[in-house]
């Protein structure tokens, strides 16, 4: 309908919209009528495992996942389809044909109204199986990035945004026509509630501490025993009793501590007097102990996958090692997944990729068990796409990107023997309404 350009302004707002969004909207809530079957031939040691191999589209696994998994999955990653226009092995264009209501596509036939109806049902049920602490990842390039933000403030909401990593993903220098070379992808993280996620970085390397003196507290550094603010009750002089010299905190600042904590700080050991020092040099050690760290761990820095191992190159090679030849177009650094999982999960934890494709993510849990130690399982869902029979895949025996994801999963499992949990139920969407 044309807009009337005379619309009061009480009828203006703001929101993100597209057509076919509110169709899309109405699928999410749409009751599903389908079933999840138990697939005992393809099934990898299934009496012992809690992971999940869902074949399938994964609007539907979403809600039949909705009864047993709402509020358990502490992880969600996922690299949907770019909608690149590109043909990968698996399909990677949405066209207007598939946007309801229709929007024209763009110059190579891509709809990116048939993208944003695409993901928002998954990500609207998504939402609602993480955990109060729970977090999701997920991989974009510049072709739906900022849709796919909108809709991830729209769905998880502005507060919940944790952030965004940067991934490079190459290391040629290509002109891509105007002068600019393009090597990096996004990460977009989001939680439930973004107060209760506890991200954990690297643990801290606590370089510059050590225990010079057998503080029975352990190791320490020198801390800087001065405030920005404080009053008269902050502002002392503190006697050596070695040399006598007395000293001030530098100018413009206050002692971090009063009279009182100062006298309990010596008694303690925390505060420790030089018997030798340079001329303006401070009299006193402020220790800062690392047993009294915040958290033994670093923030998962949003730079931290700029390093090549993290480039996409890494990820076909270590593919073709586990296959012996090019199974998969695209997939991801089982690292860079893995860095993911050790950075928010924890023993017990459940991790969902509903864009699992290769079973990247399948990889990167059971390795970060074999890793910690820590037991985790994980749900891998996708779409029983068939493989064109001039891949590779097809060659070497595999008729579906199911069947190439549940046998990399199988043979990790043999490397990584009893110290993960590799095996899989596998299920199939009876009914399923697949793309
Ligand atoms: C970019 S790939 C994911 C690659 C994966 N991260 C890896 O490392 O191998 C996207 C995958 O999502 C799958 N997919 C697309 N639409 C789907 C749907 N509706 N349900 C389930 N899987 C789907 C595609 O078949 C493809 O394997």
């Amino acid at each position: 309908m044309k807009k009337n350009v005379n619309t009061p302004e009480e009828e203006e707002r703001y929101e993100f919209t597209w057509p076919g969004k509110r169709k899309c909207i109405e699928e999410a809530n749409r009751a599903c009528e389908d079933k999840l079957v138990f697939d005992a031939e393809e099934s990898f040691r299934a009496d012992t495992t809690a992971n999940l191999y869902i074949e399938g589209d994964n609007l539907t696994a979403l809600k039949l996942l909705e009864a047993e998994y709402a509020g358990r999955i502490k992880m969600i990653y996922i690299d949907p389809p770019y909608n690149t226009g590109s043909d990968h092995i698996y399909s990677d264009r949405f066209t207007a044909g598939e946007a309801q209501g229709s929007s024209k596509g763009n110059a190579n036939g891509r709809s990116h109204a048939a993208w944003c109806s695409m993901i928002y049902p998954r990500l609207y049920i998504a939402r609602k199986l993480l955990t109060e602490d729970g977090v999701i990842f997920i991989s974009i390039d510049e072709n739906e990035e900022f849709n796919l933000k909108k809709i991830c403030e729209e769905i998880f909401g502005e507060a919940n945004r944790v952030g965004e990593v940067i991934r490079k993903t190459k290391s040629m220098t290509a002109d891509d026509g105007c002068g600019f070379n393009l090597q990096h992808e996004l990460l977009l993280i989001y939680a439930k509630d973004r107060s209760k996620l506890r991200l954990k970085g690297e643990k801290k390397a606590f370089a510059n501490y050590s225990n010079p003196d057998n503080d029975p507290k352990g190791d320490w550094c020198a801390g800087d025993p001065s405030a920005r603010s404080g009053g008269p009750s902050t502002y002392f002089e503190i006697e050596n009793p070695y040399t006598h010299k007395a000293d001030l905190p530098p100018s413009g600042r206050y002692w971090a501590f009063s009279k009182e904590s100062l006298k309990r700080y010596i008694e303690e050991g925390k505060i420790k007097f030089k018997e030798k020092y340079r001329d303006g040099e401070r009299g006193f050690v402020f220790k800062r102990y690392k047993a009294d760290a915040k958290s033994q761990y670093e923030p998962v820095h949003s730079l931290f996958a700029v390093e090549n191992e993290y480039m996409n190159q890494s990820a076909t090679v270590e593919l073709r090692k586990i296959f012996g030849s090019d199974v998969f177009s695209y997939p991801k650094p089982v690292a860079y997944i893995q860095k993911l999982v050790q950075y928010c999960t924890a023993k017990g934890d459940m991790v969902l990729d509903f864009f699992s494709g290769s079973a990247t993510t399948a990889q990167a849990v059971m390795e970060q068990c074999a890793a910690d130690g820590f037991k985790r399982n994980f749900i891998m869902v996708q779409l029983a796409e068939e493989v064109d029979k001039k891949r590779n895949a097809y060659k070497e025996g595999y008729r579906t990107l199911c069947d190439v994801g549940r046998q990399r999963i199988r043979l990790v499992a043999e490397r990584l023997q009893d110290s993960a949990d590799c095996g899989f139920k596998a299920y199939k969407i009876a009914g399923g309404a697949d793309r």
